[in-house]
């Protein structure tokens, strides 16, 4: 499925909506460019679960839990990761193979250790198309 975004609150509205729809156990990755919008998107798919307090990007930790949602929420920023290992030390398994919703920014650097099933959100600029468009593509695994 190919959608296409023109503004921050479009991205941001299209994780909203699948966010709401998003079951226990579901993993979403996210692929794309610096500033190209993964963490507007993150923050709409929190809001679909219901999740109130600011969802931000992990910075000195891999992961980020939120409990309070409608589901747990596992946040994944790997972008400075320097080995998968780093991965194993935090015990990703118990978040991936859990029962909350997982979403992980820069997926494509853990590529090895994704689950057999995944949804990804690869999103691409188009200058043609203007500054602010983005070309969103879901895909199922
Ligand atoms: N259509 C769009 N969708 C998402 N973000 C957009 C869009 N157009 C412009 N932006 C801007 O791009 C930036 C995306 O930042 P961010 O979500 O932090 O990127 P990433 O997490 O991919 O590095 C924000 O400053 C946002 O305002
Ligand atoms: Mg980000």
């Amino acid at each position: 499925m190919i959608l296409e975004s023109r503004s921050e609150k479009e991205t941001y509205e299209l994780g909203v909506k699948i966010g709401r729809q998003a079951k226990a156990g579901q993993v979403y990755t996210l692929v794309g460019d610096l500033g190209v919008g993964k963490t507007v998107f993150t923050k709409g798919l929190a809001a679909g679960l219901e999740i109130e307090e600011p969802v931000s990007s992990p910075t000195f930790t891999i992961v980020q839990v939120y409990e309070e949602g409608r589901l747990p929420f596992y946040h994944f920023d790997v972008y400075r990761i320097g080995d998968v290992e780093e991965m194993e030390e935090i015990g990703y398994e118990d978040y991936i193979y859990g029962e909350g919703v997982s979403l992980i920014e820069w997926a494509n650097l853990i590529e090895e250790i994704l689950p057999e099933h995944y949804t990804e959100i690869r999103i691409e600029k188009d200058l043609e198309q203007g500054f602010d468009y983005r070309r969103i593509e879901v895909c199922e695994y």
